[in-house]
């Protein structure tokens, strides 16, 4: 397969197909007087977009990226709330770090950040290669590396929506390119080729999941796990029909089913792009990376706080890392990422 394309309108770690791999590296600017830090945020996004076109072309000086299978390396890079304030750059109105929900248990070591960069890739070996030079390359411009998250997908055939480790398809509810117009990227003007990213570290108990009986596993979700298809229809591409009901009057995909929770009806049509990765690390601590693309933050604040409440997975989870960023718009061939944040 040819490599990802690195330039173009829109990053290709937001649109490129998923790979089985990934890696999210969060990066903290040195404090520093306003100028002297909009002056070392230009040149880290400089080497940032060096070192991640390189990497994504082939064309990397670094012996550990070359001679092997092509990397289908893809990434994208997006910058916090904090940093957008502090910096004065220009971003969505909307950027804002996310209010506390009931049951959060969040590590700010593990979340947060000035910057964040997903990398991903058909294989974790370029990951680890480009992260070590993204480190380098933020180091030489004052910054350190807050912290790192891998993640992981089964290899699924193109077109086919992996499972997480609940052992559900995952992804299969996403917006068409219409509704990502409205609801993912921004409206016309300068930030239309941007999009927000909300991250959740999600503890999953995925032992305990497995203990309940199939039906009511299917129950918690709205959804097969077999197939998944909703319990209102059946094929996977079904669109789940909340209204419903059992002829003794119940809803067939309950109350607190987390298809219900989350369904855009329930917020005007309201989609968001998920592209979640599982992650394992260690046997206490296994879950999913919840990644999801929205215009506005409170478009995932909404579905949150309804999940919060009463979604019937939450026994068996805990968000243990949250962060937001802005995700700059591509950058063409010759350009340097995040050129809008100044002007
Ligand atoms: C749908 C799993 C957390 C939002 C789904 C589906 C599964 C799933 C299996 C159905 C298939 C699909 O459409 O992709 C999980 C698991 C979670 C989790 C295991 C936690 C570990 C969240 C969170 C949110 C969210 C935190 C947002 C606050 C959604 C949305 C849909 C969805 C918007 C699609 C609804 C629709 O359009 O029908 N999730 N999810 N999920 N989930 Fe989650």
């Amino acid at each position: 397969a040819p490599a990802v394309a690195f330039h173009g309108e829109r990053q290709a770690g937001v649109i490129a197909p998923q790979q089985p791999a990934t890696l999210l590296l969060a990066l903290d600017l040195a404090p520093a007087a306003t100028s002297d830090g909009r002056a070392a945020l230009r040149s880290l996004l400089g080497e940032l977009t060096r070192v991640l076109a390189e990497a994504a072309g082939g064309t990397s000086a670094d012996p550990r990226l070359q001679g092997g299978e092509p990397a289908q390396l893809s990434s994208l890079v997006g910058v916090g709330p904090g940093l957008a304030a502090r910096l004065g750059l220009n971003v969505p109105a909307a950027l804002a770090e996310l209010p506390a929900f009931p049951g959060d248990r969040l590590d700010p070591a593990r979340g947060g950040g000035d910057l964040l960069v997903q990398l991903c890739a058909a294989d974790r070996w370029p990951l680890t290669v480009v992260a070590e030079l993204l480190g380098t390359a933020a180091r030489s411009a004052g910054a350190t590396v807050r912290w790192t998250q891998p993640g992981f997908l089964p290899r699924t055939p193109s077109g086919t929506t992996p499972r997480n480790l609940f052992g559900f398809k995952d992804g299969t509810a996403n917006p068409d390119a219409a509704e990502a117009k409205q609801w993912v990227w921004g409206p016309p003007g300068p930030y239309e080729h941007g999009t927000v990213l909300v991250y959740r570290r999600i503890r999953m108990d995925t032992a305990g999941f497995a203990a309940l009986p199939e039906d009511r596993r299917d129950l918690a979700m709205g959804r097969r796990r077999t197939d998944g298809a909703p319990l209102t229809g059946t094929a996977e591409r079904d669109d789940p029909d909340i209204y419903a009901k059992n002829p003794d009057g119940s809803y067939v995909i309950p109350n607190s089913a987390h298809v219900r929770l989350t369904s855009p009806r329930l917020d005007s049509g309201a989609r968001m792009l998920r592209r979640g990765y599982s992650y394992d690390d260690g046997p206490d601590d296994r879950g999913l990376l919840f990644c999801a693309f929205v215009r506005d933050p409170e478009q995932f604040t909404r579905v949150q706080n309804r999940l919060a409440a009463k979604d019937a997975l939450n026994p068996f989870l805990v968000h243990t890392a949250s962060a937001v960023v802005y995700v700059l718009p591509g950058v063409r061939e010759g350009g340097v990422l995040g050129e809008g944040l100044w002007a």
